[in-house]
């Protein structure tokens, strides 16, 4: 357990993990984060798919053309998939889900990355959602929103730099040209 600020700020993007698995209450920890996340008008339209068997890890891996590796490196994904049909802000939910699952797992010490799906295509120019639906014999109403690679980590990032934050970007009572 850190301090959230502590947390945020050491919070990096990890793309490569060690082979060891993740303890089983871990991986429920994770799952509760996103199904305590808020959500528009309590809709709860989440899915979440876990998968940790290395064969389908590596399938994935091949969802999209470029930047999905992270999962074929991971013992963990959890593919976060939302009905639309529940709720119209459907992605804001989903993506709300994913970072608290990502955070939680920050906090157990372990690295995570966020694997774009929404709107990517596949090397054959396959639409990554479709080639993720048909994987996880999923229906093709369900959109997939994201994949996180959760692992523990095999590289060391630097903490964010907070003398760099986007102060510029903050504007109080009015926007303000700068
Ligand atoms: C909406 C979203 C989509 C992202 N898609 C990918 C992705 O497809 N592959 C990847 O390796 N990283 C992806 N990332 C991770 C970002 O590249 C990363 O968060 C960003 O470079 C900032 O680095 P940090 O997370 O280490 O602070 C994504 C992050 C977000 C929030």
């Amino acid at each position: 357990m850190d301090n959230f600020q502590s947390l945020i700020i050491k919070r990096r993007s990890i793309r490569h993990f060690t082979p060891e698995l993740i303890n089983e209450d871990h991986v429920k920890m994770i799952l509760e984060a996103g199904l305590l996340a808020p959500t528009s008008k309590s809709s709860r339209a989440w899915q979440f798919i876990v998968v940790d068997d290395p064969d389908m890890l590596a399938r994935l891996s091949q969802c999209k053309e470029r930047a999905a590796e992270p999962i074929g490196r991971a013992p963990l994904a959890i593919v976060v998939a939302v009905d639309p049909t529940a709720t119209d802000p459907w992605i804001e939910d989903a993506s709300i889900a994913a970072s608290y699952m990502q955070l939680q797992a920050a906090d157990l010490g372990l690295g995570s990355c966020w694997i774009e799906v929404r709107d990517r295509y596949a090397a054959d120019g396959t639409p990554a959602e479709e080639y993720v639906q048909e994987l996880l014999n999923m229906p093709d109403t369900l959109p997939v929103v994201c994949i996180l690679a959760i692992g523990h980590p095999a590289e060391e990032r630097k903490p964010q730099a907070i003398e760099k934050l986007k102060w510029e970007q903050v504007h109080i009572n009015k926007w303000t040209q700068r």
